[in-house]
């Protein structure tokens, strides 16, 4: 396939385009602004395929993303990833997570509907908010909690209208939090990893007690390429991972596995509008053949390897931007010796 790739330099991104080339023998044009969350080094390995492309541009700008398409040339679909993606971020700083989130995803579809191109959306659980019990099917309501999800919502609204108005080919993926190598440390697991291996604060928001379902990226990523290849159009797809645990249990087995002291986890003020606990039912992405492959146990142990083993990928992020960042957030300085 010859898929145009929003958002590829980033997390989650980086691995999807890494198995479409390498194991797929796709051919992937990345379109991406290259924000602080994404980077050239998460692709470096292919840098030099004739199968790969970059392009760096933002995608509410129809320019940049017309320029992109054309680099592809015949183009089979476009897979969406690009998203303004933390939370805290949302709370302090709306703006950009309406512009890229909403925005650049009408952008986008306007121009999947001008070339009828199949595409696909890369969505979340925190559409559906929280749940106390039971999980989430996709017939769910949505009932988002902070802008980043809000924006969410209404970007995977929009998509299934170009499908219900115009007939467009879209497939939505809705996944729970994903883990594992190239994650910016602004989120939970590589955070509580590097400030564990450093000796740092672990900072708990409120009682630890919220529940998350966790996902290892590399499962998430193929789930997305099924979906796109196998889904029905005009379809929804829930893709959780395989356990779910609570905030304090999973930065205890952190603390274990970096050898760091569990004195260094503080409870700090908890996050406006949290989310208690996310689930999801994958009962119909299961009917498309995908199943989560990597337990908990067994992911955190690979990503704590990871990171141990790939500081010339976080040392220029930890002594960069994020310390002001982290300060900003957790009112105190980032260690870094
Ligand atoms: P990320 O923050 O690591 O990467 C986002 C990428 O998008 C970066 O490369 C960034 O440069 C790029 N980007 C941001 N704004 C852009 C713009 N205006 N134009 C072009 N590129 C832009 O995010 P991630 O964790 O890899 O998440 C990828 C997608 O998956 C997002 O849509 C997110 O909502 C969704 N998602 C994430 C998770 C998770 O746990 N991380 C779970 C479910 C769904
Ligand atoms: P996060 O990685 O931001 O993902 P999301 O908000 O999308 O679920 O956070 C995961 C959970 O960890 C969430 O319940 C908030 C909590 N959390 C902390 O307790 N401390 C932290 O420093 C961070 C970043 C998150």
């Amino acid at each position: 396939m010859r898929l145009l790739v929003c958002g590829g330099a980033g997390f989650i991104g980086s691995h999807f385009v890494r198995q479409r080339v390498r194991e797929h023998g796709d051919t992937v044009v990345v379109l991406d602004k290259l924000t602080y969350a994404g980077r050239r080094e998460n692709l470096q390995d292919l840098e030099g395929e004739p199968k790969f492309a970059f392009k760096q541009g933002a995608i509410e700008d129809p320019a940049a993303v017309d320029g992109a398409l054309a680099l592809l040339g015949a183009a089979d679909g476009i897979v969406n990833f690009a998203a303004e993606t933390h939370v805290d971020r949302s709370i302090a700083a709306p703006d950009a997570f309406v512009q890229t989130n909403v925005v650049g995803t009408y952008t986008l579809l306007e121009a999947a509907r001008e070339r009828q191109l199949r595409y696909l959306q890369v969505s979340t659980d925190e559409v559906y908010g929280s749940i106390p019990t039971g999980s989430f099917t996709e017939d769910s309501p949505l009932r988002p909690s902070s802008p980043y999800s809000a924006t969410k919502a209404g970007a995977d609204l929009l998509v299934q209208s170009y499908f219900r108005t115009f007939g467009l080919e879209t497939v939505v993926c809705r996944g729970s939090n994903n883990y594992g190598p190239y994650q910016y440390p602004e989120k939970l697991i590589p955070l509580m990893i590097l400030n564990g291996l450093h000796g740092d604060l672990l900072p708990v928001y409120g009682d630890g007690l919220q529940v998350r379902n966790w996902l290892y990226v590399e499962d998430f990523a193929r789930a997305i390429g099924i979906a796109f290849e196998r889904g029905r159009p005009g379809e929804v797809y829930n893709v959780g991972g395989p356990d779910e645990v609570t905030n304090i249990e999973l930065v205890k087995r952190i603390v274990a596995l970096t050898g760091a002291s569990e004195e260094q986890i503080e409870h700090v003020r908890d996050r406006p509008g949290h989310d208690r606990r996310y689930s999801l039912s994958s009962e119909r992405i299961k009917g498309l053949g995908w199943r989560p492959t990597v337990t908990l146990e067994e992911g955190l142990a690979r990503t704590v390897a990871w990171y141990k083993a790939n500081g010339w990928w976080w040392e220029p992020i930890r002594s960069g931007a994020y310390r002001a960042y982290f300060e900003q957030q957790y009112g105190r300085p980032l260690r870094t010796g």
